[in-house]
């Protein structure tokens, strides 16, 4: 194994360690660290909550032995160098003597943003790294977005039939995805997300759990397994799995059709990127579009059976040179990319032999190397140690419901259930302190107050609400808008949506 294959392997170790603390930290970063001496951990630190120390001095102060030469000290955010809540990280680094540091992604924070590794080189530390970059901010996005946003990381999800609906022509519940497509969203999704939300109305209607229950079932394992040699590219009947990239954790079961894609791509496609997206869309061939790549590039993401084809079409036919000299960087920058495949088309091509189009891409996934390798989405016990940590299915997102006029039933389960500490009404700042709000709060229900005007509320002050600390709320950073089709709409317009996904029941 290469070193850089090594690094990205322990990186990967960080994040799992990093993701036991989702939620707890609030408005904070997730970080993990681990300490690897002759190709195995010897200690692992995690920043476990709110104002409680870095993961790099977690891990120090529970390592009593002296650091070995030669051991790195792996973390997936820049060590901070700033008295915040807790002193800087680089302090006890230097004072503990470790030699070698190895980290996943600077600090977005402006007060670290690359000093961290600035004093710990100055002093003579050897620093590697960013290493497994995209997947390092791709794991911390929703506290990214807090600080370089103001907000949290807007994932919209939606549930839809191939003919477009969302519930029934009364407004009853349709129950729209698979046990499987449920399994996929609680495990990859619900349990990836600091929040839940949806709309008064989903709740007056759903009586939603809104809650990770189905994230222990046998997946991704049950899926078929993958046939790399097989002539024909969907032996499943168009079944496969696929990782969501670059977090490779996630595997998105393609049989599912789940249809994966920025905001952007609605809003701005060439015709070309539609003809083809749609196509691939059509033929249930499983697609996941992206625009909003972590290095900026615009990309097709095509998964089957462990296969990652990136699909690029030209984008010469931007007329501003700006946009081109984008382009063209994001191509070369594509190109370095490994495990994808890539394929380029140019915009005549897929508007005027979409077949030829076609028939490339299923030829390539015959032969395309397979995505599954050393250090991605494998996750190897052999060599570790320090303690077992739990799982992701005992984690449970907040719930955040927007109900302006404080109508939601008060036998809704939300507010009724064992997790209603979990719940967060937000309501028109008048009603804050109303009868009904003070009822919910005797429950152990958070009612937080935003001012809202039209019956909408005014997203800055609602993000604020959401994302600055205080007390007895930390706040979080991501979310996962389930709906229902007004909510939606609502982040849509607002221009709040970073990604979108779609899951087409069957
Ligand atoms: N297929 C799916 O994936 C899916 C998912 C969830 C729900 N659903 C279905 O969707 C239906 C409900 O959808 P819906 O569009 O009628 O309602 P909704 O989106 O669930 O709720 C809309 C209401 O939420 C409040 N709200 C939402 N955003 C707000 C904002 N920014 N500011 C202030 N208030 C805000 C408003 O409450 P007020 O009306 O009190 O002002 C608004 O009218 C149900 O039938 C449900 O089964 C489907």
């Amino acid at each position: 194994m290469s070193d850089e294959a090594v690094h990205h392997r322990w990186m990967q170790e960080c994040l799992r360690i990093a993701g036991e603390a989702r939620k707890n930290v609030g408005n904070g970063a997730m970080a993990g660290a681990v300490l690897v001496h002759e190709n195995k951990i010897i200690a692992q630190g995690v920043h476990r909550g709110f104002g409680q120390v870095h993961a790099e001095r977690d891990l120090l102060l529970s390592f009593g032995e002296e650091i070995p030469s030669g051991a790195i000290l792996y973390v997936n955010l820049e060590p901070c160098c700033h008295q915040g809540k807790t002193p800087p990280c680089t302090d006890i680094i230097l004072e503990r003597g470790v030699k070698r540091v190895c980290f996943g992604m600077r600090d977005p924070d402006s007060r670290v943003s690359g000093k961290g590794i600035e004093v710990l080189r100055s002093a003579g530390v050897e620093v590697i790294g960013p290493t497994a970059r995209a997947s390092c901010e791709r794991f911390n996005r929703g506290f990214v977005s807090v600080r370089t946003k103001g907000r949290p990381w807007v994932t919209l999800k939606k549930a839809m039939t191939k003919d477009g609906r969302i519930a029934n022509e009364d407004g009853s519940t349709l129950k729209i995805t698979s046990e499987e497509q449920d399994c996929w969203a609680h495990t990859f999704l619900r349990s990836r997300h600091d929040a839940i939300l949806v709309g008064a109305e989903t709740v007056v209607r759903d009586d939603p759990k809104l809650d990770v229950r189905r994230a222990s079932a046998p997946f991704p394992q049950a899926l078929p397994p993958a046939v790399p040699s097989s002539p024909d590219p969907f032996p499943h009947g168009g079944k496969g799995n696929t990782e969501e990239w670059p977090d490779p954790y996630s595997k998105i079961p393609v049989h599912a059709s789940v249809l994966h894609h920025a905001r952007k791509m609605r809003k701005n496609p060439t015709p070309a990127e539609l003809k083809l997206w749609e196509e691939l869309r059509d033929n249930k061939l499983g697609c996941w579009f992206r625009r909003q790549h972590p290095i900026g590039c615009y990309i097709l993401d095509f998964y089957c059976n462990d296969f990652r084809l990136g699909i690029e079409i030209d984008g010469s036919i931007h007329d501003d040179p700006e946009q081109r000299k984008q382009d063209e960087e994001r191509t070369a920058a594509l190109e370095e990319i490994k495990d994808v495949t890539l394929l380029r088309f140019s915009n005549d091509q897929v508007l005027q032999d979409l077949p030829a189009v076609l028939q490339t891409i299923k030829e390539q996934l015959t032969k395309a190397p397979p995505l599954m390798g050393e250090g991605m989405g494998v996750r190897e016990k052999e060599g570790r140690a320090g303690p077992e940590v739990t799982t992701h299915n005992t984690y449970q997102p907040w719930r955040i419901i927007l109900d302006p006029s404080l109508r939601i039933p008060l036998d809704a389960q939300v507010v009724t259930d064992e997790a209603r500490t979990e719940t967060i009404i937000i309501t028109d700042a008048s009603r804050a302190g109303s009868e009904t709000a003070e009822l919910l709060r005797g429950r152990g229900v958070r009612v937080f107050g935003v001012p809202a005007s039209g019956g909408r509320f005014d997203l800055p002050s609602l993000w604020r609400v959401l994302t600055t600390p205080t007390e007895d709320f930390h706040g979080l950073t991501s979310i996962l808008v389930e709906g229902g089709a007004r909510t939606w709409q609502i982040c849509m317009d607002a221009g709040v949506v970073d990604e979108e996904i779609m899951l087409i029941g069957s």
